[in-house]
C-alpha cells in the first residue's frame, strides 16, 4: 500500500507569503548523524557540490542586484537621463538567473541520481545478507515501502530543495545588506513587519499543524479500511457485513471530511492575514519613504523602488525555508530509517576455514539444542537426538509445538540458543552457509511462488534443467495433471504469483520444485497440507522412492502418511515427547497411539 503518510510540502517560491502548510514533518531521530552520514555518501561528487554553492551565490547575485539596477532605471527616468544601457543590465541579470538555476538544476539532478542508484543498491545487497528473523519481525509492505518511498523522499527533496535552501538563505541576507545600505531606518520598519507575520505564522501553523496531523491521521485510517474491505470482500460477503462496512467507512469518511474542513479553513484564515499585513507594511514603508523623499533625506525616487521591491522580496524566502526545512526533515528520516536497515546484523560471515560440504551423508545429531526466538523464551527445550544417514524422520505435535522451529534450526535460518546440532560430525555453524542450504531440498508450509511461466517456477533450484526433467520432477510431485489442464501447459505464466491456483496445486509446485533440486537432504513442512489424501499418498509414496538413501524430514498432520518413517518424533510444548517407529509407539500406547486412533478411528 502507498504510505504516504507524510506530505511533502510544495517548496513554492512564487507567491508572496504563504502559511506554512504545516503538514505533519516527520522529525529524524538524530538530524546531526544521518546529515553526516548522507554528506559521507557524496564522497567524489564534492567539487560538483561546491561548484553548486557557487551558483547559489551567483544566482542569488542576480536576485539581490536587480531591485537595485531597476531603482537606478527609475531614477534616470525620472532625470531624463539615458536609459538603454540600464535596461540592457537588467536583462543580462536576468539572462544570468535563469542560465545559473538551469546549471545548478541540472547538475544537481546528476549528482543525487548517482547517490540515490548507490543507496538503492547497496539497501537491496543488504537486504540479501539480512537474515530471516529480520524478516520475520517485519512487516513486507513496511520494508517495500522503505525501499521505494524513502529512497523517493530522498532524491525529490535532496534535489529540490537543497538547492532552494542554499539560494534562499543566500537571498535573504544580501537583500538585508542592500535594505541596510539604502536605508537603515525603512529597513527597521520592514523588520517589524517582518517579525509580526513570523509571530502570526507561528500561532496559525501551530493551529494548522496539528489539524493537519489529524487529517493524515483519519485519512491512514480510512485507507486502511478500503484496503481491508477490498481485500476480505469475500469474507465481508459471505458474513452478509456489507453493511456495517458501509457505516463503518462512513464514520471514518465523515471524520476525515471534518479533519480536513477544519485544517483547510484556519490555513485559509493565514493567507489572506498574511497579505493584510504584508500590504499594510508596504504601505506604511512607501509612506514613510515618500515623507523622507519629500523632507529631503532620501535622494532619489529610484531608491524608493528598488527599497519596496526589497521588501516584496525579503519576506518571501522566510515562510519558504520553514516550508523546505519541513520537507528536508521529512526526507533525513527517511534517510535514517534506510540506514537503519543498512546498520542491521547481517547474517553471521562463515566462519575462517569453513568446512565446504558437497554431498552430505545426513548424519545429523541434537545435542541438548535449547532455542527461543526471543532468548528469554524457549520454544525448544532440550532437544537431544541421533539420526543416521539415510534416515526418513517424520516430525508430529500439535500446532505451534515447535516443529517449523526445528527446521529453521537446520537450515540455519537461526542459530540455536545453546547446545548444538552437527551433520556429518561437524557443527552446522563450522559449514560454508551457501554449501549447507545448498544440501536442503526445502518445501516449507508457505508456498512461494513467483509471477513467472509454471516451468520457471519448478526449475527454480535447478537452473538448467531440461524440459524433460521438469516434466519428469513433476510427475513425481503429482503435478503434471493440472499443469497439463493450464491453458499453456508448462508455459503458463502465474500472473498473480501462484495466487490463482488453489493451496494443493501450489504445494504440489513447490514439491515438483525441490524433487528437481534433488538435493542430498530434503524438508518438507506440511507440504501436502491442503491436498487430498488420496493424491498425498500417491506423493508421499513417490517421495519414498526420493528419500531413499537420503535423510528427510517431514512435517505432517496426518499421521497415517508418515506411519512408514524410520523415526517418528513426538514435538509437544517444545520437548520430545515420544520418539520412534510407528510401530514402537503403537505398542508403548502413549500420546502418538491416541492420536493416531483418534485421527484413523481405528
Ligand atoms: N518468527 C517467530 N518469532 C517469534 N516466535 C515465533 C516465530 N515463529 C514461531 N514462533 C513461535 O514459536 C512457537 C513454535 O512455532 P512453530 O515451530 O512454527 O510451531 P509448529 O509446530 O506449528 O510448526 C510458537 O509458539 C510460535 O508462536
Ligand atoms: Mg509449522
Amino acid at each position: 500500500m502507498a504510505d504516504k503518510n507524510y506530505s511533502v510540502p510544495p517548496a513554492n517560491s512564487s507567491g508572496f507569503f504563504r502559511p506554512g502548510r504545516g503538514g505533519a514533518a516527520v522529525k529524524p531521530k538524530n538530524m546531526k548523524g544521518t546529515l553526516y552520514r548522507l554528506w559521507q555518501l557524496t564522497r567524489g561528487k564534492r567539487n560538483g557540490l561546491g561548484f553548486i554553492f557557487l551558483l547559489s551565490a551567483l544566482g542569488s547575485a542576480a536576485a539581490i542586484l536587480s531591485p537595485y539596477v531597476t531603482g537606478k532605471a527609475v531614477t534616470v527616468i525620472s532625470t531624463r537621463g539615458a536609459i538603454s544601457g540600464i535596461l540592457a543590465c537588467l536583462m543580462g541579470l536576468y539572462l544570468c538567473d535563469w542560465l545559473v538555476k538551469f546549471l545548478q538544476q541540472y547538475l544537481m539532478a546528476s549528482i543525487v541520481q548517482r547517490i540515490i542508484h548507490h543507496i538503492r543498491s547497496t539497501l537491496f545487497e543488504k537486504m540479501r545478507e539480512l537474515p530471516i528473523s529480520f524478516f520475520d519481525r517485519r512487516q513486507h509492505g513496511e520494508l517495500m515501502s522503505r525501499l521505494t518511498n524513502d529512497i523517493d523522499n530522498i532524491s525529490t527533496t535532496i534535489s529540490n530543495s537543497l538547492t532552494s535552501l542554499m539560494t534562499h538563505c543566500f537571498t535573504v541576507v544580501g537583500i538585508l545588506v542592500m535594505m541596510l545600505y539604502l536605508s537603515p531606518l525603512l529597513t527597521l520598519v520592514s523588520l517589524l513587519g517582518v517579525a509580526m507575520i513570523f509571530m502570526l505564522t507561528k500561532i496559525v501553523t501551530g493551529k494548522t499543524r496539528k489539524l493537519f496531523a489529524m487529517q493524515q491521521k483519519n485519512l491512514g485510517s480510512l485507507n486502511g479500511q478500503v484496503e481491508e474491505s477490498i481485500s476480505g470482500l469475500a469474507v465481508v460477503k459471505a458474513f452478509c457485513r456489507e453493511e456495517q462496512m458501509e457505516i463503518d467507512f462512513e464514520e471514518r469518511n465523515d471524520a476525515l471530511y471534518q479533519a480536513s474542513v477544519k485544517a483547510l479553513i484556519w490555513s485559509g484564515y493565514l493567507m489572506p492575514l498574511m497579505n493584510v499585513i504584508n500590504n499594510l507594511c508596504f504601505v506604511l514603508i512607501a509612506v514613510i519613504s515618500s515623507i523622507m523623499f519629500v523632507n529631503g533625506s532620501i535622494s532619489s525616487i529610484g531608491l524608493i523602488t528598488s527599497f519596496l521591491l526589497y521588501m516584496r522580496q525579503f519576506t518571501r524566502p522566510f515562510v519558504d525555508i520553514a516550508n523546505i526545512y519541513n520537507s528536508f526533515q521529512t526526507a533525513v528520516a527517511g534517510a535514517e530509517r534506510i540506514f537503519e536497515i543498512l546498520d542491521e546484523q547481517s547474517e553471521p560471515e562463515d566462519i575462517p576455514n569453513a568446512y565446504s560440504l558437497k554431498r552430505p551423508r545426513g548424519d545429523f545429531e541434537f545435542n541438548h539444542v535449547w532455542f527461543g526466538y526471543d532468548p528469554n523464551r524457549p520454544v525448544l527445550k532440550d532437544i537431544c537426538l541421533k539420526i543416521p544417514a539415510g534416515t526418513q524422520v517424520a516430525i508430529v505435535g500439535p500446532t505451534g509445538s515447535g516443529k517449523t522451529t526445528l527446521i529453521n534450526l537446520l537450515t540455519r535460518f537461526y542459530d540455536v540458543t545453546s547446545g548444538s546440532i552437527t551433520l556429518d560430525g561437524h557443527d552446522l555453524r563450522e559449514y560454508k552457509q551457501s554449501d549447507l542450504r545448498d544440501a536442503f531440498g526445502v518445501v516449507l508450509q508457505d508456498t512461494a511462488l513467483f509471477a513467472e511461466s509454471v516451468k520457471y517456477n519448478i526449475s527454480y533450484g535447478h537452473k538448467g534443467a531440461t524440459m524433460e526433467q521438469i516434466r519428469e520432477a513433476a510427475k513425481i510431485a503429482g503435478a503434471d495433471g493440472f499443469i497439463e489442464r493450464m491453458p499453456k501447459g508448462y508455459d503458463t505464466i502465474l500472473e498473480q504469483g501462484g495466487q490463482e491456483l488453489s493451496q494443493g496445486e501450489r504445494q504440489l509446485l513447490t514439491i515438483a520444485r525441490a524433487v528437481l533440486a534433488d538435493a542430498p537432504i530434503m524438508i518438507l513442512d506440511e507440504a501436502t497440507s491442503s491436498v487430498d489424501t488420496v493424491t498425498e499418498r500417491k506423493i508421499r509414496r513417490a517421495m519414498l522412492n526420493i528419500c531413499k538413501s537420503r535423510t528427510s524430514f517431514i512435517i505432517a498432520h496426518r499421521l497415517s502418511t508418515i506411519r512408514d518413517s524410520d523415526l517418528i518424533i513426538l514435538i509437544e510444548n517444545g520437548e520430545i515427547a515420544e520418539q520412534g517407529t510407528h510401530d514402537e509407539l503403537m505398542a508403548a500406547g502413549g500420546k502418538y497411539a491416541s492420536m493416531y486412533r483418534t485421527q484413523t478411528g481405528e
